[in-house]
């Protein structure tokens, strides 16, 4: 048996009540690193979601952060972010997530991205094309990266990790119009979708981040690879490279070219 959209938009949406409900509470932090947070509201965003899809589809495969891979039928694959933006979220920062993405056949399907401050909820189907609140969403297609507005992430491991994105973040700042740092993966790769940011990039991810984000642009009418063209996104962390296919194309060779600067 399968997820249908409406199915998991409605996941969606049940376990933003449960962020949107938390918010702006004293939260109950552990550290999963020095700036990897976990609170009790991911945990129990987690704990509807799990426990609903265990419940309608108990052969079913899920990958959800706080609880890492939960192995079943290989055919059917859940890539689960129960609050994306953590550290938004911790510090009374509205901008934060759930995302859900439904993989069938080693191809993704489905996906819901909600954030329930906004309520806004990006959804889209493979082939079908991709919704913000129900109406069309479509990449923006820019003259040239000199006039795009480009979003980026960092890792946790930025003080230890000499892949730290800094250089990527001098260079793009020198090449486009701006560069933001919003802190929700998932939502990053949707305002993309939307057209509201032209490109996103970003060095580390894993798939629970980027699942539903990277279908919702691809049927925005963008490309989403890793960040050095690769095809595989999930089952390795080559992280994500997202925008128009023009602009892809030429953020692309700015990304090989400082990877290739950077001192082994
Ligand atoms: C993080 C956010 C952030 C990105 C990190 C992710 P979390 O997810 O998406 O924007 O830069 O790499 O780990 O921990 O808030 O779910
Ligand atoms: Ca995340
Ligand atoms: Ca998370």
């Amino acid at each position: 048996m399968q997820p249908t959209l409406a199915y998991i938009e409605d996941l969606a949406r049940r376990a933003g009540e449960i962020l949107r409900a938390g918010y702006g509470q004293q939260h109950h932090i552990d550290y999963k690193g020095e700036a990897d947070l976990v609170t009790e509201v991911d945990r129990a965003s987690e704990a509807l979601l799990l426990g609903e899809i265990m419940r309608q589809f108990p052969e079913h495969s899920i990958f959800s952060e706080e609880s890492g891979e939960r192995s079943g039928s290989a055919e059917h694959v859940w890539y689960i972010d129960p609050l994306d933006g953590t550290l938004n979220y911790a510090h009374g920062m509205p901008l934060f997530c759930v995302s859900i993405a439904y993989e069938h056949g080693g191809q993704l399907e489905l996906a819901a991205v909600f954030d329930p401050m906004s309520n806004e909820l990006f959804s889209g189907e493979r082939g079908q094309g991709a919704w913000l609140n129900g109406k069309p969403m479509q990449v923006t297609n820019p003259p040239s990266l000199r006039e795009s507005l480009l979003v980026t992430g960092f890792p946790y491991d930025v003080r230890t990790n000499p892949r730290n994105n800094f250089a990527e973040f001098q260079r793009f700042s020198m090449l486009s119009q701006g560069v933001r740092r919003l802190g929700s993966a998932a939502l990053d790769l949707c305002y993309v979708a939307a057209g509201r940011l032209d490109g996103y990039w970003q060095l580390k991810l894993s798939a629970w981040d980027l699942a539903a984000g990277a279908l919702l642009v691809r049927e925005a009418g963008g490309v989403a690879t890793g960040v050095l063209g690769q095809a595989e996104i999930l089952r390795q962390q080559n992280g994500v490279l997202a925008a128009s296919p023009g602009l892809h194309a030429e953020m692309l060779a700015v990304v090989k070219e400082v990877d290739s600067a950077r001192p082994s």
